[in-house]
């Protein structure tokens, strides 16, 4: 067990009820090695806090860790107790490290719980855009955390392939193409044109709309050609994405679109009629009242179900199915007040608490110039162009940068660079701000990106590699640097935890950066296969946790590593 956790433990462990402790690195030297911060929700409790953290102290000062581990325990009010640890107890880190390798900071402990994440979710016939980069992104994190906490976790991409858009596509596609078989050729952003040159020419010709409802209709009501149709335009566009998903290395465990949920809108439209949860406007149209927030609508007047209703019925399905603890949902901040209405919607029909509904929302992505991001005509920007054109200025990088790697190496390393630069820039920045795309700077070798990360691991892993490492004993490592690298590895598990807290993965970003600078500051200054021997076997055992640390936590973030660059 790795000195935070038993510090934490023995907190825990003297604490009175009803109050909570989290332990960190300390701010300044001057606050010990390690300090916890301890907190009451009763704010009766709190005013009592100074003789709590005092007992606190005295109660760890009688444990056998505290000789073995502590110099000394400071009391600081009104919330912290600083920890100043022997340094031979600190150094013991790096052995846990190297012993635990990629296990570093895993848990089984949570086995029995269930999360539902939903992410990325494209709207099929449309381009995937950055928008649905940064949920595939955040979201993707977000899985691979908590499975590395032990957790059941599913991950579901709920494809918008339903709806009434379809009923214009396809009226579109009989409007201006002769076949259905023409269609197979047609890419997703033709398909795109389509449906906007419809949409336009409605504006012109009402009657349009009244056609588009109609191919709609026929479409619901399975009507043969309308279904082939839609088909097409479903597994064209679901062949674009995977496209995507294989490059970028992300995978979900289900992808049920809002079509998989068409059998259940009649149940949902009547169980929530039923149950008196919804009323019968006198248009025809049926909401859910919400008390003072504005009514969720859940069918229109014209009989038509909505995004809602396939929402509702799949909230359903999901808690039927897996009992999930949590449903997180990954979707950009234009969506808070449907997904309010809708978490409240489901607790007021009885299928799950509100509060076990989670929105993760992010800001949208700005350009150079802090404008929202479009092509030239003014158009959403294109996933894939955009991955494309990153990986390829990564390889025109590299190629200057290390001329010496073969074709295939380069290669190779442009789509890591590339596409760890589009997943750190993205990671890397507060998610609830607009995040601004420069191209420079993602791709820039000695800033906060992923380049820097990455170029920091292949140094790291190039030293192991110029010597075999022989058995080291830890307190050869003597050096202030030294010390505070282990201390900024023993707190890579409290990171994780904290990044999922509330989701904001930049913890664990900023976290790596760190981390790097002060490894980089290392061993700029210290030698390490031209130190003395055991010294070197030390050192390179610290390089060595690091450099396990730094690959698990890019990992985590879902940018894979490479050997050289
Ligand atoms: N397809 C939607 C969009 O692109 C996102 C769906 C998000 N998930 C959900 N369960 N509503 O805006």
């Amino acid at each position: 067990m790795d000195i935070v956790e038993k510090l934490k433990g023995i907190i825990d462990k003297n604490l009175p009820d009803g109050w909570d402790a989290s332990v960190d690195l300390s701010i300044r030297p001057e606050f010990g090695d390690y300090s916890a911060i301890i907190n009451s929700t009763d704010s009766e409790s709190v005013k009592n806090r100074f003789n709590v953290l005092n007992k606190i102290k005295e109660d760890i000062a009688k444990e056998k860790f505290y000789k073995e581990n502590i110099k000394e325990i400071k009391v600081i009010p009104p919330a912290y107790i600083n920890f100043f640890i022997k340094p031979e107890a600190i150094k013991e880190q790096i052995k846990i490290i190297i012993e635990e390798g990629d296990n570093f900071g895993k848990t089984d402990e949570n086995k029995k719980r269930t999360i539902i994440i939903d992410y990325s979710s494209p709207n099929v016939a449309k381009p995937m855009h950055v928008g649905h980069l940064r949920s595939t992104f955040i979201g993707q994190v977000i899985y691979n955390l908590y499975k590395f906490l032990g957790y059941k976790v599913v991950g579901d991409n709920h494809l918008g392939d339903w709806g009434t858009q379809f009923g214009m596509i396809i009226a579109g596609y009989k409007k201006y193409t002769n076949n259905a078989s023409e269609l197979k050729n047609v890419t997703v952003s033709e398909m795109l044109d389509i449906y906007v040159r419809f949409n336009k020419e409605i504006e012109n010709a009402p009657d349009m709309q009244e056609t588009a409802k109609a191919e709609f209709k026929k479409l619901e009501q399975g009507d043969k050609e309308n279904r082939k149709i839609w088909k097409i335009l479903r597994e064209t566009s679901l062949k674009e994405f995977n496209r995507i998903y294989d490059i970028l290395g992300i995978k979900f465990d289900l992808i049920k679109g809002e079509s998989d949920y068409e059998k259940e809108l009649k149940y949902e439209i009547e169980n929530a009629l039923k149950t008196k949860k919804a009323i019968r406007n006198e248009d025809g149209s049926i909401i859910i009242s919400l008390g003072e927030m504005t009514p969720f609508l859940i069918q229109k007047s014209d009989g038509a179900t909505v995004y809602g209703t396939r929402d509702l019925a799949t909230i359903r399905f999901r808690v039927e199915k897996y009992h999930p603890e949590k449903i997180i949902y990954v979707i950009g901040n234009g969506q808070s007040f449907y997904l309010e209405q809708l978490f409240k919607s489901a607790e007021i029909l009885g299928y799950i608490d509100a509060d076990k509904l989670y929105h993760v929302k992010f800001g949208l992505v700005l350009d150079e110039n802090h404008k929202k991001m479009a092509t030239r005509e003014g158009k959403v920007v294109n996933a894939e162009e955009l991955i494309n054109k990153i990986i390829d200025l990564a390889d025109e990088i590299i190629k200057n940068k290390n001329p010496k790697l073969s074709e295939k190496e380069r290669k190779e390393a442009a789509k890591i660079i590339g596409i760890g630069a589009l997943k750190y820039n993205d990671l890397s920045q507060n998610r609830h701000t607009d995040i601004v795309f420069d191209w420079n700077k993602m791709l820039s070798f000695d800033g906060n990106s992923a380049p820097y990360l990455l170029y920091t691991y292949v140094r790291l892993k190039s030293i192991m590699k110029k010597s075999k490492a022989g058995n080291f004993e830890p307190s050869f490592l003597k050096e202030e640097i030294e010390l505070e690298i282990i201390k900024q590895l023993s707190i890579f598990p409290k990171i994780i935890e904290r990044a999922l807290e509330d989701y904001q993965l930049n913890i664990l970003a900023n976290y790596l950066f760190k981390l790097a600078g002060t490894v980089n500051n290392f061993y700029e200054k210290h030698p390490v296969l031209k130190a003395e021997k055991d010294i070197k076997f030390a050192r390179l055992a610290l390089i060595k946790s690091a450099s396990i640390v730094l690959r698990n936590g890019l990992n985590l973030l879902g940018i894979e590593t490479l050997e050289k660059m």
